[in-house]
């Protein structure tokens, strides 16, 4: 049997370039004071058409949905699905634990697994990983201001500079206020009318249900009449453009740097007024790193209170394919354990087990061998998988002093038991 298509089993060494970059994230996270927060890999469905947006992609094609069928009297059958993204996921939390009422703004930060049904290929996967944050709370929290969408891109450009990804560029738009979205759905639908009959089957039913969504279109041949479409830059009111100005001045001001793409509208029905993307020319066609906006109106149009927020997703996946082609991330991946405990004889098996047990205490990493291995297999085994090897015959318990062989230098030294953990540590 083998992984499902677009799914796949992440092996040592390349876990540990995953644990590193989690690793690195949860600190930088910590520095901008944000918390942990873990939600349901599945929620009900209706979260993710409520959010994302029925006439999404994400939602009309790429969902994984089943009926969960009631086992007892007391439940209802209830239409369920693995979550495509975490943003719906968090607001609903926020809205369910009353998060708001804190007053305080909300700093979340979540990594994880998500699922989307979209076509493999190298950078796309069915089942992938996230990091992702977002800032929530009520208005006078401050969650509107123009700051907040300025700091998440600066700790951004900071995140992506510790990780040792360098070359990355950020494209940011502002995509309007709901009010804004409205005239603009209106311009469109007009200039729509007279040339969605040129378009593929999928943009014409967008151009009635949903026509912002008619920018997502991939197929080429639609392409040069999608280029003349309005731009939704065209449409922004003075206040939309103002708070749009005060995130690149900000932005300016900390040496952030942008360019400005007014085709930017993402994917996601959610988002009100700046958006953005960082992308990376080492990953071929799946270039986007990572993506992200403000989504103003999101928790109301899932029956919650007035909450602006800001926030962002990271592709794991495609965060270690950028780092794995530069060369130190190769070396840094191949980490031998400290020392191989080759105990001589099975009878020594146990005492063997008592040494590496005091050995992993110390916080060493040991690999532990096994006596009925010959002297010559453990030495080989040793070799592949850590730096020294320790003997253990009756003499060195008897008498406490261990032989440990060094295999970049060569040497053979006697160590006193009591001096193993730092001679190993060195
Ligand atoms: P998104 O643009 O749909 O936004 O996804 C964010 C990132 O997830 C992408 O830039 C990409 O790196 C990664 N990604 C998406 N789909 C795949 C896939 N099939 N395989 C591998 N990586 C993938 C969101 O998900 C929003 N929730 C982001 C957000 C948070 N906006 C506001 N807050």
């Amino acid at each position: 049997m083998k992984a499902v298509r677009g799914t796949r089993d992440l092996l040592p060494p390349e876990t540990e370039l995953w644990n590193r970059i989690e690793a690195i994230a949860r600190k930088v996270f910590a520095r901008y004071n944000f918390g942990e927060i873990r939600t349901p890999i599945f929620e009900d469905t209706s979260l993710f058409a409520r959010s994302v947006g029925e006439e999404t992609d994400i939602v009309s094609k790429e969902m994984y949905t089943w009926e969960d069928r009631a086992r007892a009297q007391s439940e209802k059958a209830q239409s369920l699905t693995l979550r495509p993204e975490n943003t719906a996921g968090v607001v609903r939390a926020y809205i369910e634990h009353k998060l708001g009422e804190s007053g305080q703004l909300q700093k979340l930060y979540y990594i994880g697994p998500q699922f989307r049904r979209e076509r493999p290929q190298k950078g796309r996967y069915r089942q992938f990983w996230q990091i992702g944050a977002e800032v929530i709370g009520p208005p006078f929290a401050g969650s509107e201001s123009p700051l907040r969408d300025a700091e998440v891109l600066e700790m951004l450009a900071t995140l992506l500079d510790e990780l040792g990804i360098t070359g990355w560029k950020l494209e940011l738009n502002s995509v309007g206020s709901a009010a804004d979205r409205a005239r603009y759905n209106e311009a469109l639908r007009a200039v729509l009318d007279l040339v969605a009959p040129r378009l593929c089957q999928d943009c014409q039913r967008r151009a009635v249900t949903n026509p912002l969504r008619v920018l997502d279109c991939k197929v080429p041949e639609d392409q040069p009449i999608i280029e003349a479409l309005p731009k939704i830059t065209d449409s922004l009111d003075q206040e939309s453009m103002d708070h749009f100005a005060a995130v690149t001045a900000a932005l300016d001001a900390a040496g952030v740097p942008y360019q400005l793409n007014p085709r930017l509208v993402r994917g996601l029905d959610y988002y009100t007024r700046t958006t953005f993307e960082f992308t990376h020319g080492g990953l071929g066609a799946q270039n986007a790193l990572l993506g992200g906006g403000r989504y103003d109106g999101l928790s109301e149009a899932i029956g919650g209170p007035k909450a602006p927020g800001i926030g962002f997703a990271m592709g794991l996946d495609r965060l270690v394919l950028t780092l794995q082609a530069s060369d130190a991330d190769q070396k840094a991946a191949a980490r031998p354990a400290h020392a191989y405990i080759a105990p001589l004889g099975e009878n020594l098996n146990p005492a063997a087990l008592v040494l590496a047990r005091e050995l992993r205490r110390s916080g060493l990493s040991i690999e532990l061998g096994d006596g009925s291995f010959r002297l010559k297999k453990s030495f080989e085994a040793a070799d592949k998988v850590a730096r020294r090897i320790v003997i253990l015959g009756e003499d060195e318990v008897q008498s406490g002093i261990l032989t440990v062989k060094d295999f970049a230098t060569g040497t053979q030294s006697k160590i006193p038991r009591a001096e193993l953990v730092s001679f190993l540590a060195e």
